[in-house]
Protein backbone atom coordinates (compact mmCIF):
# COMPACT_ATOMS: atom_id res chain seq x y z
CA UNK A 1 0.00 0.00 0.00
CA UNK A 2 1.12 3.54 -0.73
CA UNK A 3 -0.22 6.37 0.92
CA UNK A 4 0.04 9.90 -0.89
CA UNK A 5 -1.25 12.94 0.53
CA UNK A 6 -4.94 12.82 0.89
CA UNK A 7 -5.40 10.10 -1.25
CA UNK A 8 -4.66 6.15 -0.69
CA UNK A 9 -3.71 3.42 -3.29
CA UNK A 10 -2.63 -0.43 -3.22
CA UNK A 11 -0.48 -1.98 -4.57
CA UNK A 12 -2.86 -4.64 -6.12
CA UNK A 13 -4.82 -4.76 -9.33
CA UNK A 14 -8.26 -5.46 -6.98
CA UNK A 15 -7.59 -2.72 -4.85
CA UNK A 16 -6.89 -0.18 -7.54
CA UNK A 17 -9.32 2.76 -6.26
CA UNK A 18 -7.79 5.65 -8.50
CA UNK A 19 -10.45 6.47 -10.89
CA UNK A 20 -9.39 7.72 -14.52
CA UNK A 21 -8.62 11.46 -14.73
CA UNK A 22 -11.45 13.95 -16.45
CA UNK A 23 -10.30 16.15 -19.35
CA UNK A 24 -11.69 19.48 -18.39
CA UNK A 25 -9.72 21.39 -20.77
CA UNK A 26 -9.74 18.96 -24.09
CA UNK A 27 -7.04 20.13 -26.68
CA UNK A 28 -7.93 20.25 -30.30
CA UNK A 29 -8.01 16.54 -31.37
CA UNK A 30 -5.57 15.66 -33.99
CA UNK A 31 -6.21 11.88 -33.40
CA UNK A 32 -8.53 9.77 -31.18
CA UNK A 33 -5.92 9.62 -28.33
CA UNK A 34 -5.26 12.97 -27.40
CA UNK A 35 -8.99 13.54 -25.82
CA UNK A 36 -8.19 11.77 -22.55
CA UNK A 37 -4.85 13.78 -22.03
CA UNK A 38 -3.05 10.92 -20.77
CA UNK A 39 -1.98 7.49 -21.12
CA UNK A 40 -2.23 5.22 -18.33
CA UNK A 41 -2.85 2.02 -19.81
CA UNK A 42 -4.42 -0.18 -22.45
CA UNK A 43 -7.49 -1.24 -20.59
CA UNK A 44 -9.14 2.29 -20.73
CA UNK A 45 -8.30 2.26 -24.53
CA UNK A 46 -10.43 1.22 -27.79
CA UNK A 47 -9.24 -0.71 -30.51
CA UNK A 48 -9.43 2.24 -32.90
CA UNK A 49 -7.15 4.15 -30.53
CA UNK A 50 -4.77 1.28 -30.08
CA UNK A 51 -5.12 0.93 -33.46
CA UNK A 52 -4.32 4.55 -34.47
CA UNK A 53 -1.28 4.63 -32.14
CA UNK A 54 0.17 1.35 -34.11
CA UNK A 55 -0.67 2.95 -37.28
CA UNK A 56 1.21 5.97 -36.76
CA UNK A 57 4.16 3.81 -34.84
CA UNK A 58 5.22 1.98 -37.69
CA UNK A 59 5.68 5.28 -39.20
CA UNK A 60 7.82 6.20 -36.54
CA UNK A 61 9.24 2.91 -37.18
CA UNK A 62 10.18 3.28 -40.92
CA UNK A 63 11.50 6.76 -40.08
CA UNK A 64 13.64 5.38 -37.72
CA UNK A 65 15.16 2.99 -39.71
CA UNK A 66 15.47 5.22 -42.56
CA UNK A 67 18.17 6.58 -40.39
CA UNK A 68 16.24 10.01 -40.39
CA UNK A 69 16.66 10.81 -36.69
CA UNK A 70 16.41 14.25 -36.50
CA UNK A 71 12.69 16.16 -36.66
CA UNK A 72 11.17 19.49 -35.47
CA UNK A 73 7.52 18.08 -34.87
CA UNK A 74 7.93 18.44 -30.73
CA UNK A 75 10.33 21.87 -31.08
CA UNK A 76 8.59 23.78 -28.22
CA UNK A 77 7.56 20.60 -25.72
CA UNK A 78 9.76 19.23 -23.31
CA UNK A 79 9.18 15.83 -21.03
CA UNK A 80 10.32 15.21 -18.23
CA UNK A 81 11.26 11.45 -17.23
CA UNK A 82 10.61 10.45 -13.58
CA UNK A 83 11.36 6.56 -12.44
CA UNK A 84 11.43 5.24 -9.42
CA UNK A 85 12.31 1.66 -10.66
CA UNK A 86 15.02 0.66 -12.78
CA UNK A 87 14.81 0.87 -16.12
CA UNK A 88 17.40 0.72 -19.33
CA UNK A 89 14.81 0.08 -22.39
CA UNK A 90 12.07 2.23 -21.16
CA UNK A 91 13.86 5.03 -19.71
CA UNK A 92 16.55 5.07 -23.20
CA UNK A 93 13.50 5.01 -25.32
CA UNK A 94 11.08 7.58 -24.05
CA UNK A 95 14.79 10.10 -24.07
CA UNK A 96 15.74 9.17 -27.23
CA UNK A 97 12.23 9.65 -28.69
CA UNK A 98 11.89 12.86 -26.91
CA UNK A 99 15.02 13.74 -28.81
CA UNK A 100 14.27 12.41 -31.83
CA UNK A 101 11.57 14.79 -32.00
CA UNK A 102 13.34 17.94 -30.98
CA UNK A 103 11.73 18.25 -27.62
CA UNK A 104 13.38 18.83 -24.69
CA UNK A 105 14.01 15.53 -22.62
CA UNK A 106 14.74 15.79 -18.74
CA UNK A 107 15.91 12.40 -16.73
CA UNK A 108 14.94 13.15 -13.14
CA UNK A 109 17.66 11.05 -10.97
CA UNK A 110 15.33 9.60 -8.20
CA UNK A 111 18.30 8.33 -6.47
CA UNK A 112 19.41 11.96 -5.66
CA UNK A 113 15.63 13.89 -5.26
CA UNK A 114 14.08 15.65 -3.05
CA UNK A 115 11.67 12.39 -2.67
CA UNK A 116 14.48 10.23 -1.43
CA UNK A 117 16.92 12.48 0.32
CA UNK A 118 14.65 15.03 1.79
CA UNK A 119 11.08 13.16 2.45
CA UNK A 120 9.27 15.46 -0.42
CA UNK A 121 6.11 12.90 -1.38
CA UNK A 122 5.14 11.74 -5.10
CA UNK A 123 2.53 14.01 -5.62
CA UNK A 124 4.64 17.47 -4.91
CA UNK A 125 7.43 16.15 -6.80
CA UNK A 126 4.81 15.99 -9.79
CA UNK A 127 3.68 19.64 -8.86
CA UNK A 128 7.00 20.62 -9.22
CA UNK A 129 7.23 19.22 -12.17
CA UNK A 130 4.01 20.41 -13.49
CA UNK A 131 5.16 24.42 -12.36
CA UNK A 132 8.26 23.82 -14.74
CA UNK A 133 6.12 23.63 -17.23
CA UNK A 134 6.91 20.35 -18.56
CA UNK A 135 4.71 18.83 -21.68
CA UNK A 136 4.43 15.39 -20.83
CA UNK A 137 5.86 13.54 -17.52
CA UNK A 138 6.57 10.19 -18.03
CA UNK A 139 6.69 7.94 -15.20
CA UNK A 140 7.47 4.83 -13.72
CA UNK A 141 6.32 3.83 -10.07
CA UNK A 142 6.18 0.35 -7.96
CA UNK A 143 2.93 1.24 -6.93
CA UNK A 144 -0.10 0.49 -9.31
CA UNK A 145 -2.09 3.73 -9.91
CA UNK A 146 0.50 6.06 -9.14
CA UNK A 147 0.36 7.99 -13.10
CA UNK A 148 -3.55 7.91 -12.29
CA UNK A 149 -2.68 9.56 -8.73
CA UNK A 150 -0.65 12.25 -10.59
CA UNK A 151 -2.07 12.50 -13.92
CA UNK A 152 -5.45 13.93 -12.01
CA UNK A 153 -3.31 16.73 -10.07
CA UNK A 154 -1.30 17.89 -13.11
CA UNK A 155 -1.80 19.43 -16.08
CA UNK A 156 0.98 17.95 -18.22
CA UNK A 157 0.13 15.16 -19.85
CA UNK A 158 1.17 11.42 -17.84
CA UNK A 159 2.56 8.87 -19.51
CA UNK A 160 2.52 5.25 -17.62
CA UNK A 161 5.80 3.44 -17.82
CA UNK A 162 4.81 0.77 -15.29
CA UNK A 163 3.08 0.64 -12.48
CA UNK A 164 3.55 -1.91 -9.73
CA UNK A 165 2.10 -4.67 -11.03
CA UNK A 166 -0.88 -3.25 -12.99
CA UNK A 167 0.07 -2.07 -16.88
CA UNK A 168 3.45 -1.04 -18.77
CA UNK A 169 1.18 0.30 -21.48
CA UNK A 170 3.53 1.23 -23.98
CA UNK A 171 5.44 -2.29 -23.41
CA UNK A 172 2.53 -4.13 -25.11
CA UNK A 173 2.09 -1.76 -27.72
CA UNK A 174 5.79 -2.27 -28.84
CA UNK A 175 4.64 -6.27 -28.53
CA UNK A 176 2.18 -5.82 -30.44
CA UNK A 177 3.33 -3.61 -33.11
CA UNK A 178 6.49 -6.31 -33.84
CA UNK A 179 3.60 -8.91 -34.17
CA UNK A 180 1.89 -6.96 -36.18
CA UNK A 181 4.45 -5.94 -38.66
CA UNK A 182 5.82 -9.92 -38.15
CA UNK A 183 2.35 -11.79 -39.25
CA UNK A 184 0.74 -8.36 -40.80
CA UNK A 185 -1.92 -8.60 -38.52
CA UNK A 186 -2.86 -9.36 -34.84
CA UNK A 187 -6.99 -10.53 -35.30
CA UNK A 188 -6.59 -14.34 -34.89
CA UNK A 189 -3.00 -14.63 -34.13
CA UNK A 190 -2.38 -17.38 -31.02
CA UNK A 191 -0.10 -15.38 -28.34
CA UNK A 192 1.08 -17.54 -25.57
CA UNK A 193 2.79 -15.86 -22.11
CA UNK A 194 4.27 -18.43 -20.45
CA UNK A 195 5.50 -17.16 -16.61
CA UNK A 196 5.42 -15.12 -13.66
CA UNK A 197 2.01 -13.48 -14.71
CA UNK A 198 1.49 -12.54 -11.12
CA UNK A 199 3.82 -9.45 -10.92
CA UNK A 200 3.42 -8.35 -14.47
CA UNK A 201 2.67 -5.51 -15.95
CA UNK A 202 3.14 -6.35 -19.18
CA UNK A 203 0.93 -9.58 -19.06
CA UNK A 204 -1.90 -7.54 -18.02
CA UNK A 205 -1.51 -4.86 -20.72
CA UNK A 206 -0.65 -7.46 -23.53
CA UNK A 207 -3.79 -9.55 -22.49
CA UNK A 208 -5.87 -5.98 -22.62
CA UNK A 209 -4.52 -4.57 -25.88
CA UNK A 210 -3.76 -8.00 -27.94
CA UNK A 211 -7.93 -9.12 -26.70
CA UNK A 212 -8.95 -5.92 -28.21
CA UNK A 213 -7.19 -6.11 -31.57
CA UNK A 214 -8.82 -9.69 -31.78
CA UNK A 215 -5.78 -12.02 -30.40
CA UNK A 216 -6.26 -15.23 -28.87
CA UNK A 217 -3.86 -15.42 -25.63
CA UNK A 218 -2.70 -18.20 -23.79
CA UNK A 219 -1.31 -17.90 -20.48
CA UNK A 220 0.82 -20.62 -18.42
CA UNK A 221 2.19 -20.29 -15.36
CA UNK A 222 2.29 -22.29 -11.89
CA UNK A 223 -0.74 -21.63 -9.59
CA UNK A 224 1.44 -19.66 -6.95
CA UNK A 225 2.18 -17.21 -10.17
CA UNK A 226 -1.10 -16.66 -11.52
CA UNK A 227 -3.15 -13.33 -9.79
CA UNK A 228 -6.06 -13.22 -8.19
CA UNK A 229 -9.28 -12.35 -10.45
CA UNK A 230 -8.02 -14.17 -13.71
CA UNK A 231 -11.46 -16.01 -13.40
CA UNK A 232 -13.04 -12.39 -14.32
CA UNK A 233 -10.18 -12.16 -16.90
CA UNK A 234 -11.48 -14.98 -18.58
CA UNK A 235 -14.96 -13.62 -19.14
CA UNK A 236 -14.33 -10.22 -20.28
CA UNK A 237 -10.87 -10.82 -22.33
CA UNK A 238 -10.27 -13.79 -24.71
CA UNK A 239 -7.64 -15.38 -22.48
CA UNK A 240 -7.34 -18.62 -21.30
CA UNK A 241 -5.11 -20.10 -18.43
CA UNK A 242 -3.07 -23.15 -18.07
CA UNK A 243 -0.69 -24.90 -15.95
CA UNK A 244 0.90 -26.77 -18.44
CA UNK A 245 2.98 -24.27 -20.78
CA UNK A 246 2.88 -27.52 -23.53
CA UNK A 247 -1.22 -26.61 -23.81
CA UNK A 248 -1.14 -23.09 -24.04
CA UNK A 249 1.94 -23.40 -26.74
CA UNK A 250 0.17 -25.86 -28.95
CA UNK A 251 -0.35 -24.12 -32.00
CA UNK A 252 1.07 -20.47 -30.90
CA UNK A 253 1.96 -18.16 -33.27
CA UNK A 254 3.90 -16.00 -31.06
CA UNK A 255 5.26 -17.68 -27.47
CA UNK A 256 6.25 -14.62 -25.15
CA UNK A 257 8.08 -15.56 -22.12
CA UNK A 258 8.06 -13.19 -19.16
CA UNK A 259 10.89 -12.96 -16.65
CA UNK A 260 10.66 -13.64 -13.09
CA UNK A 261 10.60 -10.86 -10.83
CA UNK A 262 12.36 -12.23 -8.08
CA UNK A 263 12.48 -8.54 -6.86
CA UNK A 264 8.65 -8.70 -6.17
CA UNK A 265 8.05 -11.99 -4.51
CA UNK A 266 8.56 -12.74 -0.89
CA UNK A 267 9.93 -15.98 -1.33
CA UNK A 268 8.47 -19.34 -1.92
CA UNK A 269 6.82 -19.20 -4.80
CA UNK A 270 9.20 -21.64 -7.19
CA UNK A 271 10.69 -24.14 -5.84
CA UNK A 272 14.14 -23.31 -7.22
CA UNK A 273 14.96 -21.50 -10.13
CA UNK A 274 15.99 -25.01 -12.04
CA UNK A 275 12.69 -26.59 -11.69
CA UNK A 276 11.36 -23.37 -12.64
CA UNK A 277 13.07 -23.17 -16.10
CA UNK A 278 12.94 -27.08 -16.22
CA UNK A 279 8.97 -26.76 -16.21
CA UNK A 280 8.30 -23.10 -17.67
CA UNK A 281 11.39 -22.42 -19.38
CA UNK A 282 10.83 -21.54 -23.27
CA UNK A 283 13.70 -23.93 -24.87
CA UNK A 284 13.58 -25.67 -27.93
CA UNK A 285 11.64 -28.74 -26.56
CA UNK A 286 8.44 -26.46 -25.26
CA UNK A 287 8.80 -24.67 -28.87
CA UNK A 288 8.06 -28.24 -30.71
CA UNK A 289 4.24 -27.70 -29.42
CA UNK A 290 3.99 -24.18 -31.42
CA UNK A 291 3.38 -23.92 -35.07
CA UNK A 292 7.02 -24.56 -36.18
CA UNK A 293 7.65 -20.77 -37.67
CA UNK A 294 6.32 -19.54 -34.26
CA UNK A 295 7.87 -16.71 -32.53
CA UNK A 296 9.60 -15.98 -29.94
CA UNK A 297 9.48 -12.48 -27.75
CA UNK A 298 10.30 -11.51 -24.21
CA UNK A 299 9.95 -7.71 -22.96
CA UNK A 300 13.53 -7.89 -21.05
CA UNK A 301 15.63 -7.68 -19.44
CA UNK A 302 16.11 -11.43 -19.42
CA UNK A 303 17.32 -13.78 -17.07
CA UNK A 304 18.96 -16.11 -19.63
CA UNK A 305 18.94 -19.68 -19.11
CA UNK A 306 15.75 -19.40 -16.61
CA UNK A 307 12.44 -17.86 -18.65
CA UNK A 308 14.44 -18.03 -21.81
CA UNK A 309 16.95 -21.10 -23.12
CA UNK A 310 20.31 -19.14 -24.39
CA UNK A 311 19.25 -21.54 -27.61
CA UNK A 312 16.10 -20.14 -28.87
CA UNK A 313 17.08 -16.43 -27.32
CA UNK A 314 19.97 -16.07 -29.69
CA UNK A 315 18.21 -17.80 -32.36
CA UNK A 316 16.23 -16.79 -35.65
CA UNK A 317 13.39 -16.84 -33.99
CA UNK A 318 13.87 -14.08 -31.60
CA UNK A 319 12.09 -10.72 -32.31
CA UNK A 320 13.96 -9.27 -29.25
CA UNK A 321 16.06 -6.94 -30.69
CA UNK A 322 13.22 -6.04 -33.08
CA UNK A 323 10.76 -5.65 -30.08
CA UNK A 324 13.75 -2.68 -28.64
CA UNK A 325 13.43 -0.67 -32.02
CA UNK A 326 9.81 -0.76 -31.61
CA UNK A 327 9.94 0.59 -28.26
CA UNK A 328 11.36 3.90 -29.52
CA UNK A 329 8.64 4.15 -32.37
CA UNK A 330 5.92 3.40 -30.12
CA UNK A 331 7.13 6.26 -28.10
CA UNK A 332 7.88 8.46 -30.26
CA UNK A 333 3.83 8.23 -31.69
CA UNK A 334 2.82 8.44 -28.05
CA UNK A 335 4.42 11.84 -27.35
CA UNK A 336 3.58 13.20 -30.92
CA UNK A 337 -0.35 12.10 -30.24
CA UNK A 338 -0.41 13.00 -26.61
CA UNK A 339 0.99 16.62 -27.84
CA UNK A 340 -0.65 17.21 -30.25
CA UNK A 341 2.03 17.22 -32.53
CA UNK A 342 1.33 14.62 -35.57
CA UNK A 343 1.60 17.44 -37.95
CA UNK A 344 5.02 17.57 -39.34
CA UNK A 345 5.87 21.19 -38.32
CA UNK A 346 7.33 23.79 -41.11
N1 LIG B 1 10.66 -4.10 -20.70
C1 LIG B 1 11.04 -3.14 -19.85
O1 LIG B 1 10.23 -2.43 -19.26
O2 LIG B 1 12.39 -3.04 -19.69
P1 LIG B 1 13.12 -1.99 -18.76
O3 LIG B 1 12.84 -2.37 -17.34
O4 LIG B 1 14.59 -2.08 -19.11
O5 LIG B 1 12.56 -0.63 -19.07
Amino acid sequence: MFACSDIIFYDTLANLSISLPVDNNPKVCYSLIVKTKDLLGLKELTADEIGEILDLSAEMKQLLLSGHKKSTRMAGKNVAHAFYEPSTRTAVSFDEAAKILGAVSCGMSVANSAAAKKGENLMDTAKVLSAMKFDVIVIRHQSAGAPHFIAKHVTASVVNAGDGRNEHPTQALLDMLTMKERFGKLKGLKVAIVGDVKNSRVARSNIYGLSKMGAEIRIACPDTLLFSGSDDMSKNYSVKFFTNPEDAVRDADVVMALRLQLERMSGGLVPSIAEYHTLYGVDDRLLSFAKKDCLVMHPGPVNRGVELATSVMDSERSLIDDQVTSGVAVRMAVLTLLTGCKEVRP
